[in-house]
């Protein structure tokens, strides 16, 4: 049997894809290579289409076997979803749900989803449990929720069980050096720290230094990617020991800060890290980070990559990727 993976090409999505074949699973990667690129799929099964295309999804799960799926594909940029709500409701909440759609028809009944702590907005209380009311601040994070509960409504009403994993700041590349973010469209600290150290890019800008935090900078949970990919391998085991639908936070369950990330990267790399201070980004919440109990747990997951492993491998990634999969 076959697990089906939308958004396989994408920065998350082939990193875990490896990691599902490794454990002796075979995969179909689904990407319409908008964003993700061919390259990151490296030698697994390809399909390049829309999720929301019913038809294509239903004749690759027959022809695949495929009886389970991890769906990745979506638009993440929270700027440009402010910008154009319209693309962002259809392609994540319209498209997902064509997805479940044709999934349902052909018997594939078990889901995990990549969700995100957007949904927690400006957190009232650290660390955030799954529990806490969401308070999506942008339409990116609002398309999120709508996809969550539409697999609620799913696993209510039909025979679908799912995992919703809320990925706190996903961050770094494989170990080995050979898939990574393409840090020409991320908006995300790690990226721009990278550049800036690499001199790519005169200075990392710091979005405001005067929250109510331990150094004024904004404090977030960075989780290793490769953590993430371990956790969607727990989550489709659970699924498969008949597991009851469940929403977990992904992520390490301790709070870095902008300059803390600058001076593990200054350690990490032996180099200075420029950057200037500016005011707080719109929508910023002054520190986020993960309750991690329920995903422990369940799963008996935990990450077990540090912070220097993340810039580390990061910087070994945008050192030899400029240009992402183009270089
Ligand atoms: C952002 C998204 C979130 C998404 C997540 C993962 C926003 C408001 N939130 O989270 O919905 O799920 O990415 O893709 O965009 N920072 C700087 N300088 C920079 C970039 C960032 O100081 O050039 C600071 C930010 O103010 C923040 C921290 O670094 O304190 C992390 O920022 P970022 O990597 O963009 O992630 P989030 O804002 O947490």
């Amino acid at each position: 049997m076959t697990t089906l993976i939308t958004g396989g090409a994408g920065y998350i999505g082939s990193i875990t894809s490896r990691l599902i074949r490794s454990t002796g699973r075979a995969v179909v990667v689904l990407d319409t290579l908008e964003n993700g690129h061919r390259k990151a799929v490296g030698d697994a099964p390809f399909v390049q289409g829309d999720i929301a295309d019913t038809e294509l999804v239903e004749r690759v799960c027959r022809e695949h076997q495929v009886d389970e799926v991890v769906h990745f594909a979506a638009y993440k940029a929270v700027g440009e979803s402010m910008e154009n709500p319209a693309k962002y409701f259809q392609n994540n909440v319209t498209g997902s749900q064509k997805l479940f759609d044709a999934l349902s028809r052909v018997g594939v009944n078990r889901v995990v989803f990549s969700s995100t702590a957007g949904i927690y907005g400006t957190p009232e209380v650290v660390p955030v449990t799954e529990q806490a009311e969401p308070r999506c601040e942008s339409v990116y994070a609002e398309t999120k929720l709508m996809i969550e509960k539409t697999l609620q409504w799913y696993s209510r009403t039909t025979n679908m069980r799912h995992v919703s994993l809320r990925y706190f700041n996903a961050a770094g590349a494989a170990t080995d050096g050979t898939l990574g973010e393409d840090w020409r469209f991320s908006q995300n600290l790690i990226p721009h720290v990278m550049k800036a150290v690499m001199g790519a890019s005169p200075a990392l800008t710091v979005f405001g230094n005067d929250f109510p935090t331990p150094d004024g900078t904004g404090v977030r949970d960075y989780i290793h990617v490769e953590d993430l990919a371990t956790a969607h391998v727990a989550a489709l085991e659970y699924l498969r020991n008949n597991g009851d639908s469940v929403t977990c936070n992904v992520g390490t369950g301790f709070g870095t800060s902008v300059m803390e990330i600058i001076h593990a990267t200054e350690r990490v790399t032996g180099k200075n890290v420029p950057y200037t201070v500016a005011g707080r980004r719109a929508g910023d919440p002054a520190e986020c980070y993960a309750d991690t109990q329920r995903i422990q747990q369940l799963f008996g997951w935990s990450p077990t990559r540090s912070l220097d492993d993340i810039i580390a491998s990061a910087f070994a990634w945008h050192s030899s990727h400029p240009l992402g999969h183009d270089s």
